[in-house]
């Protein structure tokens, strides 16, 4: 089942880029989900919105004027860049390194545009949840899996189907490939810090992120790193 956003989720994260991004003519979504979020900011700027996610319950489609494509952004190539890039939670999950993913993310950003991502933090109560992801993993069989899932359903009771509560189960297993420390670099790549602040999480087993915006501070030329997409 592929991902579905909460509503209070899509329409913070969507709030937060409203504030701070005036206009984009074309928009990047990366882990996009179910595209939901990408169908608002295209209708919103009017712009032209493509969304990437590795999910294979995505097939390649265009709906309600967006291009969604089912691959895996690491290898996903298109000589195009984009006014505004959408990364909600998910650079994370991205298994590369830094390097190649700055590379990446400064080809596909265009002079001027922006990129919103959220990254988890690295506070108490993230290395807690962290912890327990990283025992729940070595000890994962039916049991655990069982053991989640009926908490999954007291946590979000009244608040969530089984559908989405199955589809959260791997998530409750994941230790992130990185954290927000990861934007001190985008710095060197020719990107501001725009602004940046805490997005709460939705439930006692998420992991509170880092939300910002950075801007290519490139305008009218090409961003430093900019090698096209790798
Ligand atoms: C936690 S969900 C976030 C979804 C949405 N961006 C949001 O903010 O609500 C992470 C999404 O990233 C996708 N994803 C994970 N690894 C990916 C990759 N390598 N390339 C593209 N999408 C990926 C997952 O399938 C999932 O839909």
């Amino acid at each position: 089942m592929p991902f579905v956003a909460s509503h209070a989720r899509v329409g913070a994260l969507e709030n937060f880029i409203y504030r701070h991004v005036d206009s984009a003519r074309t928009i990047l979504d990366i882990g996009c989900g179910d595209g939901e979020l990408l169908r608002r900011l295209s209708l919103h700027y009017g712009a032209q919105g493509v969304g990437i996610d590795i999910d294979p319950a995505w097939r390649s489609a265009r709906v309600d004027g967006v291009e969604l494509i089912a691959a895996d952004y690491r290898t996903w190539e298109r000589p195009q860049r984009f006014d505004l890039i959408v990364a909600g939670s998910v650079l994370h999950f991205l298994d590369m390194t830094d390097e190649a993913l700055l590379a990446k993310l400064c080809g596909h950003i265009a002079p001027g545009g922006s990129i919103v991502y959220e990254l988890p933090l690295q506070n108490i109560s993230n290395r807690f949840v962290i912890a327990a992801r990283r025992l729940l993993r070595s000890l994962r069989g039916p049991l655990s899996d069982k053991a989640i899932t009926m908490a999954g359903r007291l946590i979000y009771a009244g608040k969530a189907d089984r559908a989405f509560i199955e589809e959260r189960l791997g998530y409750m297993y994941f230790v992130p490939f990185r954290y927000a420390d990861f934007s001190a670099k985008l710095e060197k790549s020719g990107l501001r810090l725009v602004t940046e602040t805490v997005a709460p999480r939705q439930s006692i087993a998420e992991l509170y992120a880092q939300r910002a915006v950075r801007v290519s501070t490139r305008a009218g030329t090409p961003t430093a790193n900019a090698r096209g997409p790798i």
